[in-house]
């Protein structure tokens, strides 16, 4: 069986190929860059309808197939923003007419864990998936994926990347956090709150900012703000590590791409003993072969769709949904 799937939360417009053994026979994406500031969701989503047709020939032609060879079609049905989404869907359910195969919805942020469990050969891991829209500490229990803890307000994505725009850093603002950290020395204290499970950016963003103002050495605030923001979620893990008695770290989403980050997360794996993956970065970034894959997934363990219930959900949680395949 060969499944398309289609990715279209925010940024990325992504098509991805996958068979049922898994293999990924094509994964094309296309990422709106706004001109200036954060992104706009309407202009993501004219990006997005703008690109489907390019995108969609582009990953045919990579996975040498025909759209006839198609014979199910997954889409990101959320969490995300509500115009990329709904174009998304509009696209993925044109298709599944059109080829007249069935369709899946298919929850964004299960499919970055799948596709590290894919291609990492992870079993059963303790997740932290961190990127521009979502920061979840997230481990399967009792047929879901269950979120251990999560950010309280902003992702951890978005405090690098505002915190960046702030003190008039390019976009996207994490790699050039993480390239002015590493020459800094001094750690200046900034808040550092967990709370219970949960994390909490917004307070240590507007306090890096400030401390800018007052006139801090920027690649000190860099420093200690990834000190800071990066002890918090390796700690969350590492208490969800303890309480569910796994073997095994995964570290995925864009913000995965940080080498300190991956550096904390690595040492505290081996502290408890469990093996530590992180996947390539095409498959840490939204793309379509992950949205692919979870819903050829789903739908060779029975889950079925009518285009009536196809609709998206902007807060669509990891852990409302029954995971068919474990
Ligand atoms: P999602 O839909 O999963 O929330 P996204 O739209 O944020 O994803 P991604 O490509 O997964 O897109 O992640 C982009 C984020 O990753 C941005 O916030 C960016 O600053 C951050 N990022 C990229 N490289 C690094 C890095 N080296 N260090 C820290 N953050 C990084
Ligand atoms: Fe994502």
């Amino acid at each position: 069986m060969i499944c398309l799937g289609i990715e279209g939360t925010a940024h990325t417009f992504g098509i991805g190929i996958v068979d049922s053994r898994g293999n990924i026979l094509a994964n094309v994406t296309k990422t709106y860059l706004p001109k200036q500031g954060g992104i706009h969701p309407r202009e993501a989503a004219q990006f997005h309808a703008a690109n489907a047709k390019t995108a969609l020939v582009e990953a045919l032609k990579s996975a040498k197939l025909k759209a006839r060879d198609i014979d199910l079609v997954a889409f990101s049905a959320g969490p995300g923003l509500g115009p990329c989404l709904r174009t998304a869907a509009t696209a993925a359910r044109a298709l599944a007419c059109w080829l007249d195969v069935p369709i899946i919805s298919v929850n964004h942020c299960i499919a970055h864990i799948e596709i590290g469990r894919l291609i990492e050969g992870a079993k059963d891991p303790v997740t932290l998936y961190v990127s521009g829209g979502n920061t979840q500490v997230i481990a399967f229990d009792a047929g879901r994926y269950r979120v251990f803890g999560e950010t309280l307000d902003i992702p951890i994505g978005n405090c690098l990347d505002v915190f960046a725009r702030e003190v008039g850093l390019p976009h996207p603002g994490g790699p050039q956090v993480e390239r002015l950290a590493r020459e800094g020395e001094n750690y200046i204290p900034l808040p550092y709150v967990v709370k219970g499970m949960d994390l909490s950016f917004s307070g240590l963003m507007t306090e890096a900012v400030r401390k800018y103002k007052d006139g801090a050495d920027l690649r000190d605030i860099c420093f200690s703000l990834q000190e800071t923001a990066f002890a918090a979620l390796v700690e969350v893990t590492e208490r969800a590590l303890a309480h569910t008695e796994k073997r095994e770290v995964m570290l995925t989403g864009g913000v995965a791409a940080n080498q300190r980050l991956r550096e904390m997360m690595r040492l505290m794996a081996e502290e408890h003993g469990a093996r530590f993956y992180v996947p390539p970065r095409e498959f840490c970034q939204d793309c379509g072969a992950n949205i692919a894959w979870t819903g050829l997934l789903a739908y060779t363990h029975g889950a079925r769709q009518r285009l009536e219930e196809t609709v998206v959900r902007q807060r669509w949680r990891t852990d409302e949904v029954d995971i068919l395949w474990r």
